[in-house]
């Protein structure tokens, strides 16, 4: 049997955030039922962040509210901070995320927090999720680049990926947010984080600007990587990084995966369905 390899659908919140004109909720609902279709187990649907940064995720309990959940998905969101979780717990999110970075241009850019700062807000937040019964995944911004700093040290990146694990962090998500990593770059990042996370609970988050994600992802594969997160039609970037656009396709990923005999569970006709919806919202 083939071995199963997890693609974690961001699309609906790391897609969605970065569009500039207003995509209607009924249209992400319909965008996130047809992925609850395809068959993930884990969809990004939400941010609890603040509106005035990102405006377009201001609907992100009503979002929650109206999907129609299927059984074992789990329907994730962002959490920067206390006020995000109590936002999240009222919409019932299944699980949250804490975001940080691995260099302190982005993250101040990002969240208005230094590195450290961000980490002793998160904490008590991730502690505050678990309480509640609440997985609580990590994200690390930039692990190779930054827009701002350049090139990241890998040993940065474990520093930050030992700290959200040590908070309980069920699973850390490696961002290459501006698309700038190289096979050898994202190898060294790896080689580095897995002496503080063993692979099984680390996730390749890499965006395609260069067009090198699924490279990044085959050499993350043979670091024991199996779960990765991709966003459908290929949507998104980060709206506090410059020239962040477009997550890997999610349907890129699956047909890669498939091609080198990996199962990702997924039915690839739904999966094109939710392609030329998210196509659809972005204008294209
Ligand atoms: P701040 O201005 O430092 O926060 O922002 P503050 O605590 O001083 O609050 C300022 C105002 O925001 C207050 O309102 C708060 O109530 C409100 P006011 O009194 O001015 O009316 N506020 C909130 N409102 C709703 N929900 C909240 C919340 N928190 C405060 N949770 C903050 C700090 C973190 C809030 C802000 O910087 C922020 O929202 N940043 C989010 C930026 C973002 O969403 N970026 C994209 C996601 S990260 C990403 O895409 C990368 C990733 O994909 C991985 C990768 O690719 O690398 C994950
Ligand atoms: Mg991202």
């Amino acid at each position: 049997m083939a071995e199963f390899v997890e693609i974690f659908e961001v699309g609906p919140r790391d897609g969605l955030q970065n569009e500039k004109r207003h995509i209607p909720t009924a249209d992400k609902i319909a965008l996130v039922d047809c992925l609850s279709a395809a068959g993930f187990r884990r969809i990004e649907v939400a941010s609890f962040v603040s509106p005035k940064w990102v405006p377009q995720m201001a609907d992100s309990a009503e979002v929650l509210a109206r999907i129609a959940r299927a059984e074992g998905v789990s329907y994730a969101a962002l959490t920067p901070n206390m006020k995000g979780l109590e936002r999240a717990i009222a919409a019932r999110a299944d699980e949250v995320a804490i975001f940080g970075a691995a260099s302190e241009g982005f993250s101040k850019a990002n969240i208005n927090a230094t590195i450290d700062e961000s980490l002793a807000r998160f904490a008590p937040v991730a502690e505050a999720a678990k309480a509640a019964g609440l997985p609580v995944r990590g994200y690390i911004s930039c692990v190779t680049d930054c827009p701002y700093d350049g090139p990241t040290p890998p040993q940065k990146v474990a520093e930050v990926a030992a700290k959200l694990d040590a908070m309980g962090c069920y699973e850390i998500s490696l961002g290459d947010t501006i698309g700038q990593g190289t096979p050898d770059s994202i190898a060294a990042m790896l080689d580095a984080v897995l002496c503080m996370v063993p692979a099984e609970r680390l996730a390749g988050h890499y965006h395609d600007t260069a067009g090198r994600a699924l490279a990044n992802i085959e050499v993350s594969l043979e670091k024991g990587l199996r779960v990765f997160d991709a966003a459908v039609g290929g949507l998104g970037g980060c709206p506090y990084a410059p020239g962040a656009a477009g997550n890997v396709a999610t349907e890129g990923v699956h047909d890669r995966l498939v091609a080198l005999g990996y199962d990702t569970g997924l039915d690839s006709a739904v999966l094109l369905q939710g392609a030329a919806m998210a196509r659809a919202m972005r204008g294209q």
